[in-house]
């Protein structure tokens, strides 16, 4: 029996045993509260682009979590990704056109900029820790940049979201759930002053996004949907990035081998990226819903039924993956499920992938002989998979 919201003993630190468990011997496996956890790399892949089937829309497991028409209410129920067809394709043809490759195209510059400056900043220092200094600081500059937030501006930004995504972890506490309700509230009124600002000075809309997002002609956001998706965008472009750095730089203490390939072949980075996404990934969990009676496996899932995506379980899942526990950094083909797949697939995965390119590529160039220290400990939760400190000696 494995059951989310009653983990097994040491399962954040390896939590593949017990998916192995559950892709073997349990690949539909039921939860006390009736929902059900899947694990097979086919289930998933099925289930991601079968959006009639299988809903994101999670009004129903939110209305008794959070309250409806409260302020962590609102926020998931109209965000992109718990949404279906037709909010759901309007507002993400509105995203994928404000992300275009012209506007990220404009950023790397900045992002080469940025993590140097990092990179300089922790040299001559004894001991670092790889998430303050350096994978925690990248996402959120980046996100800023994107829409423009004053960078003085920017200090709360990380802790609205880390409270707001807390918020859909299975086992909740009464304090986070206050916490991710007063994040809600306090983001859509620092976002206030922002929209108003820009609505006086907008910027040019190819490379804007907040300017497009606001102004796209006929389907426009209304004003819920416009400041909801915009926090929504600064978070899921944020904890998931910061995860991704610090996983692969994890990663690569204990694969020096990888780490030296790396070095020497500065383009392999490139692929490496997808590999350190697919063995660490930083989404472990994904959700859906049934729409009618399925049968998987030999068993009845009834309409109604929430489901469990364990991304972390297929994304090693051995029918898809030749020696899954294995780090080949030129892995191909490497069909993972990190951005999900079909038509929810993540918007920001080219964005993500430069961020992880830039970032890890740089910081083995500076500091190949980087290792950590002890003292890391990983944040604890079971749909994001990341540490909160990571700290390393950089010689
Ligand atoms: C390594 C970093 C990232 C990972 C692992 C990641 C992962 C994911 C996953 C798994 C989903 C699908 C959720 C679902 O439908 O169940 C998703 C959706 C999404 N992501 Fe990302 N993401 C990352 C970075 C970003 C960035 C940088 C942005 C934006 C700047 C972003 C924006 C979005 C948006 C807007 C969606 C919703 C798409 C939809 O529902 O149609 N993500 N992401």
């Amino acid at each position: 029996m494995f059951a989310l919201t009653d983990l097994p003993d040491g399962f954040h630190e390896d939590p593949y045993p017990a998916y192995e468990w559950l892709r073997e011997s349990a690949p539909v496996c039921w939860q006390p509260d009736g929902s059900v956890i899947l694990s097979r790399y086919a289930d998933l892949d099925m289930i991601y682009r079968d959006t009639t089937r299988f809903i994101s829309d999670k009004k129903a497991v939110f209305g008794p979590k959070f309250g409806v028409g409260s302020p962590l209410y609102e926020h998931h129920t109209t965000s992109l990704v718990f949404n279906d067809p037709p909010l759901h394709t309007r507002v993400r043809n509105i995203m994928v056109g404000a992300l275009n490759p012209r506007a990220l195209a404009r950023m790397e510059p900045g992002l080469i900029t940025l993590v140097d400056r990092l990179l300089d900043d922790m040299s001559g220092q004894i001991e670092v820790d790889l998430i303050e200094a350096f994978a925690g600081a990248i996402p959120i500059e980046v996100i800023g940049n994107l829409l423009g937030i004053p960078r003085d501006e920017r200090g709360p930004l990380r802790d609205w979201s880390l409270a707001i995504l807390g918020a859909l972890e299975p086992a909740l506490g009464a304090e986070q759930l206050e916490r991710g309700h007063r994040a809600v509230t306090d983001f859509k009124l620092f976002l206030r002053h922002i929209i108003e600002d820009r609505a006086k000075h907008p910027g040019d809309p190819e490379v804007d996004v907040l300017t497009r997002l606001m102004k796209t002609e006929g389907a426009a956001l209304t004003e819920i949907e416009l400041y909801q998706n915009c926090i929504f965008i600064l978070n899921a472009g944020h904890e998931t990035t910061t995860n991704l750095i610090g996983n692969a730089l994890a990663l690569l203490d204990t694969h020096r081998d990888k780490r030296r390939a790396l070095i020497r072949s500065g383009d392999l980075i490139n692929m490496g990226v997808d590999e350190f996404l697919r063995m660490e990934s930083p989404n472990q969990f994904g959700n859906r819903m049934t729409t009618e009676d399925i049968v998987l496996h030999g068993q009845k899932i009834p309409a109604g039924t929430d489901i469990h995506l364990c991304i972390g379980a297929a994304n090693r899942d051995p029918r898809q993956f030749e020696h899954p526990n294995d780090m080949q950094l030129d892995r191909r083909p490497n069909k993972h499920l990190a951005f999900a797949g079909g038509p929810h697939t993540c918007v920001g995965l080219t964005l993500a992938r430069m961020e992880g390119r830039i970032s890890v590529g740089r910081f083995l160039q500076r500091y190949p002989d980087y290792h950590l220290t002890p003292g890391a400990r990983l944040r604890g939760r079971v749909r994001f998979r990341g540490y909160a400190r990571l700290p390393a000696q950089l010689t």
